[in-house]
């Protein structure tokens, strides 16, 4: 299997769908969906009555009709739920999962990775946040059924997951230490799954997939390359100006004027430190453009990993008024995106779209009450009598106070789960009428994605995107240097 020279980052909450991996894919480039939270977006999906019938084709392809059966039954309401009421909510997760909650998100994520596969050959990748860690083996697990051929994973450090990869390859059990904040040395802090737990009939052949680590730094690559509990098979390295959650800057974290984080000569990439790592590497963050993937080829990368240019494809599932809106601003040049430091629960950096009416407007966040009912940024933490705790510094304050968090942490945290699911049109409305609004996230490159727009177009395609990507590579795939043979001995 040769490595593709564009990957089509990841992109949480069902910005990269499966629609948009499966376009990326079928043309020869990796295709990624994202697999953060798809748990949660098959429900929506199967709430909304699956008006084109993909959710149900996709669960008629599952390997155990009767889980497929029993997650439908469940969820699924035949011509969608009244305008206006609340979607139906899964339960949140927990180091012990219940069964249901496992079931779900197996046949989720196959049925995600299943449609991006559907009428090609080609490999097709799943992305997941270290940091969302109470779904990874159950999700993992359900990707892997539908086939998938790489896993990546950034926002955090995935030490574990490669040997997750190798056991369930093999259908043997795997286990994955959650991060538990507080914990006692010795405490069971462990998650666990056991394929033949779940396997309703007979054990289906797996591929282990490929792994590529998303990292901010050749040093952290050295640190999975040595210390990794399994095969690393390639590195995205990622910039700060790329979109979605940054890495924070190396050392003290210092604002701008603007109050964003200041990143300095220690954060740029060392080109040559990832050649002498000896394996395939991808650059990312402002790669969107022929130029740029030239420059990463040169450098001796094996290609790029673009998510901004993406995210407004026909293909992609950002809401259709939020992508009009911010291409409009691209195409005048006066989109900002600002890297917020504060908003995310998790801590880390996270690039913000300005977009009046939005989240980002501080008129709407004062206007929003804290809830938290979907909690995949939850963090665990150890309990004065010896269990395991969830908080998120995005839920009511005093709900978090009284968990121990600290009165510091909950200052400027947005809801990211309730908003990234408006971005993609699944936005939850609470009983009182109110409609949680709409987060966009998105690379500094933002403006530059005008590039894309054919004279006289408002929109365009992942193909356009791929096609102007690698428009100054050169082509050398065996058929055109078999052509090139022939062109320069006739
Ligand atoms: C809308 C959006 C959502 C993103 N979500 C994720 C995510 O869930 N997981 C992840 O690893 N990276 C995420 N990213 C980062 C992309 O996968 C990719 O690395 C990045 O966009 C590359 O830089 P660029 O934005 O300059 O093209 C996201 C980026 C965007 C634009």
């Amino acid at each position: 299997m040769q490595f593709p020279k564009i990957i089509q980052g990841g992109m949480g909450v069902g910005v990269s769908n499966w629609r948009l991996a499966n376009a990326v894919s079928k043309i020869g480039q990796l295709g990624v969906v994202s697999g953060t939270a798809l748990d949660s977006l098959f429900v929506r999906r199967l709430a909304s009555g699956d008006p084109e019938g993909d959710m149900r084709r996709g669960l008629d392809a599952f390997p155990f009709p009767e889980m497929a059966k029993r997650v439908w039954d469940e969820y699924f309401i035949p011509g969608g739920k009244p305008a206006g009421t609340p979607y139906p909510l899964s339960p949140m997760h927990q180091r012990r999962d219940l069964r249901n909650v496992v079931e779900l998100c197996i046949v989720s994520n196959f049925v995600e990775v299943y449609l991006a596969r559907e009428g090609h050959k080609n490999p097709v990748g799943i992305n997941f946040l270290e940091k969302v860690q109470m779904p990874h083996l159950s999700s993992i697990y359900g990707a892997m059924l539908a086939g998938v051929g790489y896993v990546l994973m950034g926002a955090g450090i995935p030490l574990h997951i490669p040997g997750v990869l190798d056991a369930l390859a093999m259908q043997q059990p795997a286990e994955y230490k959650l991060s538990v904040i507080g914990a006692v040395p010795g405490q069971d802090t462990a998650m666990h799954f056991d394929p033949l737990d779940y396997v309703e009939g007979p054990l289906p052949v797996l591929d282990r997939p490929r792994f590529l680590s998303i990292v901010s730094s050749n040093t952290l690559a050295t640190t999975m390359l040595r210390r990794a509990s399994g095969r690393v098979d390639g590195f995205v390295v990622e910039s700060p100006t790329a979109g979605g959650h940054n890495a924070p800057p190396r050392g003290k974290l210092q604002l701008n004027a603007n109050g964003e984080p200041i990143y300095g000569e220690r954060d740029m990439v060392d080109f040559a430190g990832m050649r002498a790592l000896g394996v395939p590497f991808y650059l990312a963050g402002g790669y969107g453009n022929p130029q740029k993937v030239r420059e990463a080829l040169d450098q001796g990368a094996a290609g790029v990993q673009v998510g901004t240019a993406f995210a407004f494809t026909r293909e992609s599932g950002l809401r259709p008024d939020l992508k009009g809106e911010l291409l409009s601003q691209a195409v005048a040049g006066t989109g900002e995106v600002f890297t917020d430091p504060l908003a995310s629960p998790t801590g880390y950096p996270f690039k913000v779209a300005l977009i009046q009416g939005s989240y980002s407007d501080p008129v709407v966040t004062a206007a929003r009450t804290r809830v938290c009912d979907l909690g995949y940024l939850r963090e665990p933490y150890a309990t004065p009598d010896g269990n395991i705790g969830y908080r998120c510094a995005a839920e009511p304050v005093a709900n978090y106070l009284s968990k121990g968090g600290k009165i510091e942490e909950t200052v400027g945290r947005k809801c990211l789960c309730n908003s990234l699911m408006a971005n993609i049109g699944f936005e939850q409305t609470r009983k009182d009428g109110f409609v949680e609004p709409a987060l966009v996230t998105i690379g500094d490159d933002l403006n530059t994605v005008a590039q894309f727009l054919a004279p006289g177009h408002t929109s365009y395609s992942a193909a356009d995107v791929v096609a102007s990507l690698l428009s100054l590579t050169v082509d050398e795939t065996p058929a055109k240097q078999a052509r090139e043979r022939v062109l320069t001995t006739a």
